[in-house]
């Protein structure tokens, strides 16, 4: 997998001087790096960073040789990921249990003592209090002080290999600062966070670009982290913030009394920490420490949701250990979420995919946690009605972590007089056709399928990443198309020209080009699944549409497919069955199919439609006695698009195995391969699965 060597790996030729000298501009550059990103106090020039940079860029380029895992210049990002591996997680990595209260701290830490009644009262009243951040958790492993690899949290068994794109990230040590010694093997766990200030930029360079804003700041995290493409990590400026430990393994070294002692490693190995950690030696500090963290919360440059409390004593963390779900020596104190007043100016209603009319608050701009908001969700008419929300109303607004509040209800004591009651639109508000509340649904629909707003929708939809997925084709110039009246179906999309393109404003040679070319090539590899929920039927979604692909080799053959024969397919019942079969009989959609025929959009299914699944081009071996059926597990791992093979190789992705594995578990593990019992593996199937 890694295609270089480990840092201490020799260097060929004997290169010495060149060898001290990269060590030494590695060593320099990471100290610049962390002067830059973490301490705030740059001691060189960008200018003279960039001179030390290409340097060793050239050395390594003369004398690949030198190259290490921890070289700066793998922070820059680079490679392109088919797909992102799944690894398990030596020790699970668990969640934390909720209090709201200080009653209910209280009760924690009393249900924690009489859990080990043999620990002393100071022991048991010693706790570290830190803030609990809103990202995303992820263990990065350093072996020997350089770091190796990273795992996101993933289900707390088995995470996604992310070591690429945490190398880019600046604010942590590729290798372990200080001169050791260092564990032979050492997990350290920490929360990849984005800065509010860097989600709004990013957000901002994605409405310009007419892509999805992210709802917070952890999705926004999460997204950059999960890139394939390593590139767009680096440009993201993730941070990781380090606060627990997974597996540690270090001979002859004195393990950590405190968690005060090991926050303080982890700091001397250079890893940024969670500001303003504190021993709280008392429920009354504990307690302060609360209210002081929820009142400086909103100026934090980071979004954080409550207070992380660990019980200081390592010795007694250990005694206590884990329920099902969480430590019995940890817990998160979770903040109320935040709440403000402000004026509902107007309820705005937006026409969706499906004809969905969907309320709209849009409000008199107010800050909430940081953030300013100016609109809310209203979700239907009924929930209009039962808060009574009139516009113009002083209304609170909550926001849970999303930057989309919900909307609680109307201040009444500031009710203005004479204000009407809301009526819900019973037309549609784009083309004026009658709208419809259908018999059992919360939502009026427009049900004209020419309404323009569902056909923009449908066409967004089309080419989004939950249709065709075809990246660098933009909402915003899709719906500039369809304005201009150039585009009147997801068909006409394939047809618009670079030079068409470059007529519009802000249209560049290079963006009209890529725009061309991103639609060719989804047109050229679009799977079967792919382009069923890119259509939009009616309760297809992906998971449907991927039960279609598998079973049906082209839209023909699903065409001719009655609902009685869908519906022996999994998870499809009549309703849906009866969506499919309506959706063919609409002339509209017929012809529409026959222009994706004549333009070459037309993807093969069956057996010869990919397998997009958690294993798709891996190789398995099965080795000893298993709790099941082999063939079970076979047909399993082909499901998910593995290969089972027969001996171990270095081709070999994953060794699963039984009792008494025998030789090719020895084998496997001198070629480093990975090796997973059969929960591991079923995990592995398990979580692919679901992560679509
Ligand atoms: S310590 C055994 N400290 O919150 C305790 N976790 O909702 C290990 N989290 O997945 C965790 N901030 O990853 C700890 N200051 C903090 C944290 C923190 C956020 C995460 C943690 C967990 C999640 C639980």
């Amino acid at each position: 997998m890694e295609q270089f060597s480990l840092f201490d790996a020799p260097v060929q030729n004997g290169h010495k001087k060149e060898e001290a000298r990269a060590a030494w501009l590695r060593r320099e550059l990471e100290r610049h790096n962390r002067l830059y990103h973490q301490l705030d106090a740059p001691e060189i020039t960008d200018e003279a960073y960039d001179a030390l940079y290409r340097e060793l860029v050239e050395l390594e380029e003369k004398f690949p040789g030198l190259r290490t895992l921890d070289c700066p210049t793998r922070r820059v990002g680079g490679s392109v990921l088919p797909y992102l591996e799944t690894r398990p997680h030596r020790e699970r990595m668990y969640g934390l249990d909720n209090v709201f209260s200080a009653e209910e701290w209280e009760a924690f830490v009393q249900k924690a003592s009489r859990a080990l009644p043999e620990a002393g009262s100071d022991v048991m009243s010693a706790w570290w209090a830190d803030p609990k951040l809103d990202g995303l958790a992820c263990e990065l492993t350093y072996e020997n002080g350089v770091m190796v690899q990273a795992l996101t949290r993933g289900d707390g068994e088995v995470g996604e290999v992310v070591t690429e794109a945490m190398r880019t990230v600046r604010n942590l040590p590729l290798r372990l600062d200080g001169s050791g010694p260092f564990p032979r093997r050492i997990e350290i766990r920490g929360e990849v966070l984005m800065f509010r200030r860097e989600f709004e930029e990013l957000n901002r360079r994605q409405a310009e670009l007419g892509q999805k804003s992210f709802a917070n700041p952890r999705n926004a995290a999460a997204g950059s982290l999960r890139q394939l493409d390593t590139n767009v990590t680096a440009q993201r400026k993730l941070r990781f913030l380090a606060y627990s430990l997974g597996e540690v393994d270090a001979p002859g070294m004195q393990p950590w009394q405190s968690h005060a002692a090991l926050m303080d490693s982890l700091k001397r190995w250079g890893f940024d920490t969670p500001p303003d950690g504190k021993l709280c030696r008392s429920a009354e500090e504990a307690r302060a420490y609360y209210e002081h963290l929820e009142a400086v919360r909103d100026d934090l440059p980071f979004e954080i949701d409550g207070v992380v409390y660990k019980l200081d004593d390592r010795e007694a963390q250990a005694a206590l250990g884990f329920t099902a779900r969480a430590p019995r020596f940890a817990v998160a104190w979770k903040f109320t979420s935040r709440k403000a007043e402000t004026r509902l100016k107007k309820i705005a209603v937006q026409v969706g995919r499906t004809g969905v009319l969907t309320p709209v608050a849009e409000l008199e701009p107010v800050s909430l946690g940081g953030v300013m908001v100016s609109r809310a969700t209203l979700h239907n008419e009924d929930e209009i009605r039962r808060l009574d929300l009139r516009e113009n109303d002083i209304v609170i607004i909550q926001r849970a972590g999303d930057v989309i509040p919900d909307v609680l209800g109307p201040v009444l004591e500031k009710r203005p007089e004479g204000l009407a009651p809301f009526e819900f639109p019973h037309v549609c508000p784009v083309c004026g056709s009658p709208a419809r509340r259908l018999e059992g649904e919360a939502a009026w629909r427009c049900l004209n399928m020419a309404c323009p707003a569902v056909i923009m929708r449908s066409i967004v939809h089309f080419v989004s990443k939950a249709g065709l997925d075809v990246d660098g084709v933009g909402a915003k110039w899709v719906e500039a198309l369809i304005e201009a009246g150039r585009v009147k179906s997801p068909a006409d999309l394939f047809t618009v020209t670079k030079e068409e393109l470059m007529s519009y404003e802000r249209m560049g040679e290079v963006s009209a080009g890529n725009f061309v070319a991103a639609l060719d090539k989804a047109r050229e590899n679009a799977t079967l699944t792919r382009f069923i929920a890119a259509l939009g039927i009616r309760q297809v979604g992906e998971q449907t549409a991927r039960t279609l692909a598998e079973r049906y080799h082209d839209m023909d053959e699903l065409e001719s497919a009655g609902a009685e024969e869908l519906m022996q397919l999994p998870d499809i019942g009549p309703e849906v069955a009866g969506s499919i079969r309506a959706f063919f009989e609409t002339e509209s959609n017929r012809e529409l199919l026959e222009r994706f025929r004549a333009l070459g959009l037309w993807p093969h299914g069956g057996k010869t439609e990919e397998k997009g699944g958690a294993l798709a081009g891996k190789k398995v071996l099965f080795t000893g006695t298993l709790s099941r059926p082999r063939d079970e597990y076979r047909r399993q791992a082909e499901a998910a698009g593995a290969t089972v093979v027969s001996g171990v190789s270095k081709t070999l992705d994953y060794l699963v195995v039984g009792e008494n594995p025998g030789s090719k578990l020895d084998k496997a593990r001198n070629l480093g391969i990975t090796v997973l019992d059969e929960q591991g593996f079923l995990e592995l199937i398990h979580t692919g699965s679901r992560g679509e």
